[in-house]
């Protein structure tokens, strides 16, 4: 990457209905845990507000918690800005409108962010400052752990190497009977990652298993992959 081109990471607001359809996941299997979920990076996702609701145990962590409130949440008004103007502008790269009407959709992210501003101002203490690859959780402290628009999101911030340090990481903190999933697998542009096979051999000879998941996307069918990591009992953490 050119070193005068900024790369800024968006904070968006995505509720829980939409962490479901992206990860494949349903309320009842949320219920169904047996462990606390870690949602990384948090944003100003809805995820913990929502999935507290149900019963669950959910912190989030992202490096902008480290940032006053009021700041954070004008970034994230200002990435559900940029969202309008790139469905507008490029509507090929999201699902069609007519099964998802972006300004309905756009609304969905204001409520999650307000969910998301109320529940952290009552629960400081489940929203970790803290940014991948070093997360500050014990070993298995985690059943499910939901990683999006992230990692391969902005292959400029995390080419491979990184992406793998944070894989690592991510499966560090879960449980070994746990798993981390992991979303998009393609950058802004649509574009897979072209490291996805090599990434996933690196992880194998740390021990890590993963898998790619497909469902399909309610309305236009379209397929969607989900990286499903999980660490056998033979897992040693390694660094190469
Ligand atoms: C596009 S948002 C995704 C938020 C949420 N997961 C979602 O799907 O709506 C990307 C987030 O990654 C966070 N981020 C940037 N660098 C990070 C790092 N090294 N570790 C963890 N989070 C990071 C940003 O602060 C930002 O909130």
């Amino acid at each position: 990457m050119p070193r005068d081109r900024l790369v800024v990471v968006l904070i968006t607001s995505r509720p829980l209905d939409e962490y479901c359809a992206l990860f494949g996941l349903s309320r009842t299997a949320l219920r169904a845990l047996d462990g606390p979920v870690l949602d990384c990076p948090g944003g100003a996702a809805a995820l913990v507000a929502e999935a507290r609701e149900l019963g669950c145990t959910v912190l989030a962590a992202d490096p902008v918690y480290a940032r006053p409130a009021a700041e954070l949440l004008d970034r994230a008004e200002r990435a559900r800005g940029a969202m309008a103007v790139a469905m507008a502008t490029a509507p090929h790269r999201y699902q069609p409108a007519r099964y998802r009407p972006y300004e309905r959709y756009l609304r969905s992210w204001d409520r999650a962010r307000r969910l998301f501003a109320a529940d952290r101002a009552a629960h400081p203490a489940d929203y970790v400052a803290a940014a991948l690859p070093a997360l500050p959780f014990a070993d298995g402290s985690f059943a499910l752990t939901l990683s999006s628009y992230l990692l391969f999101a902005y292959p400029e911030l995390f080419p491979p190497a990184a992406q793998l340090a944070a894989l690592a990481e991510l499966v560090r903190v879960t449980d070994r009977a746990g798993t981390v999933l992991v979303h998009p697998l393609h950058d802004a542009l649509g574009r897979r990652s072209p490291h996805l096979p090599q990434l996933r051999e690196a992880l194998g000879r740390r021990g890590i298993s993963s898998e790619l998941r497909m469902h399909r996307v309610p309305g236009d069918g379209r397929r969607r992959f989900v990286l499903a990591l999980t660490r056998p009992p033979r897992y040693r953490p390694c660094h190469d």
